[in-house]
Formats: C-alpha cells, sequence, structure tokens
C-alpha cells in the first residue's frame, strides 16, 4: 500500500515486527532502577501501534519476553509481569475504541496463571476488530514455537491423521503461534544489537532488516518511519532476478 507521508510517497509494509530492545540502558543512562525503563517501553508500545495504525501498517508484532528472559533477577521478572498484568487489563478499552485486535503468541505454559486468563480475556474481547492487527510474544521463543509445532504434527502423525506428505511448509506454518498472520516484511530491533534473539526465526526468512541505535523507549513516529523509508529503499527478490 502508497502513503503520502509529509508529501513523501511511501510503500507502506503490511506487516512490521519489532525487537523491542534497550529499556534497562534507558533506564541506567537515567540512574534509575531497569523495571523503570520497561514501564517507559510500555508506553512506548502503546504510541508504537498509533502510529503504525497512522501511517496504515495492517499487522503489528513486538517481542515483549524471551522464553530466555526468565534468567533476569525475581525483581526484573516480577516487574515486568506486573507491567503485563496492568497492560492486559488497561488495553481492553483502548484496543476496542480504536478497532485494534490484539493476540499474545508464545508459551502459555509457565505463565502464572491470572496471566494466563487476562492474555484470554483481552483475546477474546478484542477478536472482532478489524484494524491494527497487533500481536504482543511474551513467553515467546522461536525454537520453543517450533519444537511445539513439531510436537503437535507428531501426535497427528501418531494418530494416522496425516501422512508424511502432508507436512508441507504451508502445514507447519499453520502450526506456529503466527498462523493467522502474513509473514513480517520488515523486522526493526533498536538499541543497536545486531542479532534476532530466537525472534520469529521461520517467518523472517526474508523480511527486510532494519537495525537502529534509538533505545526502545524513544522510538518514536520519525524512527518507525525512518524504518518504512529504509524498507522503501530495499529491492526484495526472495530469490528471484530483478
Ligand atoms: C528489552 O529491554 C525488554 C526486554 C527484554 C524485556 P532490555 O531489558 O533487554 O534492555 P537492555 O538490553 O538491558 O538495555
Ligand atoms: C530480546 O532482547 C528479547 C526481547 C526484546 C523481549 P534481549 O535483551 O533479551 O536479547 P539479548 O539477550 O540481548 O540477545
Ligand atoms: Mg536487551
Amino acid at each position: 500500500m502508497e502513503r503520502e507521508i509529509n508529501g513523501e510517497l511511501l510503500n507502506i509494509p503490511e506487516h512490521v515486527a519489532i525487537i523491542m530492545d534497550g529499556n534497562g540502558r534507558w533506564a541506567k543512562k537515567r540512574l534509575m532502577p531497569r523495571n523503570f525503563g520497561h514501564a517507559e517501553g510500555a508506553k512506548a508500545i502503546e504510541r508504537a501501534c498509533e502510529n503504525a495504525d497512522e501511517l496504515g501498517i495492517k499487522y503489528l508484532t513486538v517481542y515483549a519476553f524471551s522464553t530466555e528472559n526468565w534468567k533476569r533477577s525475581v525483581e526484573e521478572v516480577t516487574g515486568i509481569m506486573n507491567i503485563f498484568r496492568k497492560y492486559l487489563v488497561d488495553s481492553i478499552e483502548r484496543s476496542n475504541r480504536e478497532n485494534m485486535r490484539v493476540r499474545i503468541i508464545g508459551k502459555r505454559d509457565g505463565l502464572p496463571e491470572d496471566i494466563i486468563e487476562k492474555i484470554n480475556n483481552l483475546e477474546k474481547e478484542t477478536a472482532k476488530n478489524t484494524g491494527l492487527q497487533f500481536s504482543v510474544a511474551i513467553n515467546y521463543g522461536g525454537r520453543d514455537e517450533l519444537t511445539r509445532a513439531v510436537r503437535s504434527i507428531a501426535e497427528n502423525y501418531k494418530n494416522n491423521e496425516l501422512d508424511i506428505e502432508d507436512i508441507t511448509e504451508e502445514l507447519i506454518s499453520k502450526r506456529l503461534d503466527t498462523r493467522e498472520l502474513p509473514d513480517p516484511d520488515l523486522l526493526i530491533r533498536t538499541s543497536g544489537e545486531f542479532r534476532t534473539s530466537n525472534f520469529l526465526p521461520w517467518q523472517i526468512a526474508y523480511s527486510e532488516f532494519y537495525f537502529t541505535d534509538i533505545l526502545w523507549p524513544d522510538f518514536d513516529m520519525d524512527a518507525l518511519v525512518d524504518a518504512v523509508r529504509y524498507y522503501n529503499k530495499r529491492e526484495r527478490r526472495f530469490g528471484g532476478v530483478r
């Protein structure tokens, strides 16, 4: 989809995925505890949703907590879980006002029971919304997602519910948490790190990657437009020749 942004014609990616990194460093620079950075990062998520919607991005998927992030201190993990608790409840009304549908991807197993309930409720309450399709990865790891997919396929095979020939790329995609989403066109990572840290390994096979030094709590409309502008300079070939 093409959109005019401040007099500039830009091709808008349909699906943008973001590795929201740098909350801790943002707080440290201000001599504040890491959880202060996470609280500010949560505000940046709301802003990113509004900005993505305004640009005409249809799908936005953000990495909020990885299966590896449990390695952090109890204090930090508790702080992050409390931010989720508040976010999952508060965003129902806001999402419905903005016609935004929210999905949570990642492993439910291992999350506190009340958070699982809040996730189910938020997903149910926003399921009919047709505007921005927003997904938050919580307790998400790409290898874990693929492992769960392989297990579910093996289970079907064992029960004679499918043949080896039925196992195709499409079938695997349909067993992932992202089964209802197209693959990301653009992957953004903030905070100057150049790695994907187990985020959507299957889905980003042909995504364009954009890295910025901006720390996540500072990520704003200008930063998002810069990423889209970069995306516009890329020539996507998908293995073919242009
Ligand atoms: C990203 O910020 C948020 C989560 C991983 C939960 P970090 O907490 O990783 O911030 P840095 O990388 O330490 O600055
Ligand atoms: C990736 O950030 C995970 C999220 C943004 C939720 P990390 O800060 O956990 O990644 P590493 O440890 O730098 O690879
Ligand atoms: Mg980090």
